[in-house]
């Protein structure tokens, strides 16, 4: 039978890979403007997609018939990596990495490769941005490699899926998926249709050949790239590599992860030997504190499975100029508005003539209402005057009524402010509860945000 194919021309939306017929000025799907641009698919008609060998060969199994050796995960040689990923990357898994240019993709999957080649794995590095000149470059400022390690330098994905059935590594890495391109896709690499075809490609040969392959994605607003968004449907995880803007360091997050927890976190900070981990960053975040200042309360959040301590800071200033100003960097607008309510309603605070201000410091971004009691605490210290011992860790959810509620996990947030030597805890007092014993650290529970007054 003749394979009947035609060409036709669609418009795709560069953000999220929406297909249209005809030009849009917004994307109805994620609602970006300027979006869409036109491509060629080439599309076989569905009859002749369906090999005629194919026909009667395909099954459904049941789940005991499938074989599956307990979940083996390779070590990245990065705790920070390993932990984000759930516990190490699964064979055959596709993982992608988005980030800003320049954030240390490049940098961060050299160096998990080269840590896994010292491990006795086969590795292959391809990269369409650089050459080998220049990753060798890169290589020596990170350190020696050893042969386990090899690299390619090269766009075309039939090229390089090839060398992969044939090579069959334990890990390859895709650097990046908007640079390669395909011949069967009549498009310009980086265009949807490829970077989505070039993507497929690499998951049926990862799939099938049980290489885990990591993909590094380009985030840019710009038309022609296609962002990550199309290939998120594709890949098994998807990690972002972000950074703490001006202070150093850089966060790793999973923004979708088939085969772990996406609440996870890992810290790292770039060097001139490459990157390091941040294996420790509670101590990170609270360098160069200022001491006994007024308005500065450290707190304790659990981001993903670990207890992170870090610093509020709260100013509360007589307004200049007529209307009151509130600022929240960091933490939600809203949530902080609604407890200087709570605080002028419920303690009798007049905030009416103060500007106020909060900012949580190293530029984390704090979600969690556990940190409420901390920077009401941090706001009431600001507008007293009256420095908060800085030996004290406080946390607490707050509610309309000005009540503290209990918060989860407390054990790990008292043990990592033990570990970090703080003397005192100001918690909810529901939490207190059967609650362990600590040496050398005293736990004063309250009920209400008017019984902080007393323990400033
Ligand atoms: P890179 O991994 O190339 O970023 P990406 O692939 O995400 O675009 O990292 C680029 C930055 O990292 C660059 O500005 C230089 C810096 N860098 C260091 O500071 N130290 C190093 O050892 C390396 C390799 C890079
Ligand atoms: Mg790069």
């Amino acid at each position: 039978m003749a394979l009947k194919s035609k060409s036709e021309s669609v418009f795709f939306c560069s953000s999220c890979g929406y297909e249209s017929k005809k030009w849009m000025g917004q994307c109805p799907a994620c609602g970006e403007w300027n979006t869409f641009s036109e491509e060629t698919v080439v599309r076989a008609s569905s009859k002749a997609s369906v090999g005629t060998a194919a026909r009667g060969n395909v099954k459904a199994v049941s789940l005991s018939e499938i074989q599956s050796d307990e979940e083996i995960r390779m070590d990245t040689g990065f705790t920070e990596l390993s932990r984000v990923l759930g516990g190490g990357i699964v064979p055959g898994s596709l993982i992608l990495v988005g980030g800003d240019p320049g954030i240390g993709k490049s940098t961060l999957l050299l160096q998990t490769a080269a840590n896994m080649a010292a491990a006795g794995k086969k590795i292959i590095y391809i990269s369409g941005e650089e050459s080998l000149r220049q990753i060798k470059l890169r290589a020596d400022r990170i350190g020696s490699i050893s042969d386990g390690l090899k690299f390619m330098s090269e766009t075309n994905i039939d090229l390089i899926t090839e060398v992969l059935e044939r090579e069959k590594p334990d890990l390859a890495v895709i650097d990046s998926i908007q640079t390669m391109y395909t011949g069967e896709a009549q498009s310009v690499p980086g265009s949807v249709t490829q970077v989505r075809e070039c993507a497929q490609r690499m998951m049926m040969c990862a799939k099938t050949n049980e290489i885990a392959c990591f993909l590094v994605g380009h985030v840019t607003k710009e038309g022609t790239v296609a962002g990550p968004r199309v290939l998120e449907h594709i890949v098994d995880t998807v990690l972002q590599f972000e950074s703490g803007d001006q202070f150093g360091y850089r966060l790793l997050r999973s923004a979708k992860n088939r085969f772990g927890s996406t609440n996870e976190i890992g810290v790292f900070e770039m060097s001139s030997e490459g990157l390091k981990e941040v294996k420790n960053p509670s101590e990170y975040l609270l360098e160069g504190r200022p001491k006994n200042a007024t308005g500065a309360v450290v707190t304790c959040l659990i981001e993903g499975s670990r207890p992170m301590l870090m610093e509020v800071q709260g100013l509360a200033a007589e307004t200049q100029y007529g209307l009151a100003r509130r600022q929240a960097n960091g933490l939600d607008y809203n949530r902080f508005t609604m407890l200087l309510a709570v605080l002028s309603k419920r303690c009798g605070l007049n905030l009416s003539n103060m500007d106020a201000y909060v900012n949580i410091a190293g530029g984390m971004k704090v979600t969690q209402p556990s940190a409420d009691l901390a920077v009401v605490a941090s706001v009431i210290s600001s507008f007293k005057n009256i420095a908060v011992a800085e030996d004290t860790v406080i946390f607490g959810e707050v509610g309309l009524s000005g009540e503290v509620r209990s918060v989860p996990q407390v054990n790990e947030r008292i043990k990592e402010a033990v570990k970090l030597g703080f003397k005192r805890v100001i918690l909810p007092k529901v939490n207190l509860k059967g609650l362990k014993k600590y040496d050398g650290i005293e736990l004063c529970g309250i009920n209400f945000i008017s019984e902080f007054f007393a323990l400033l």
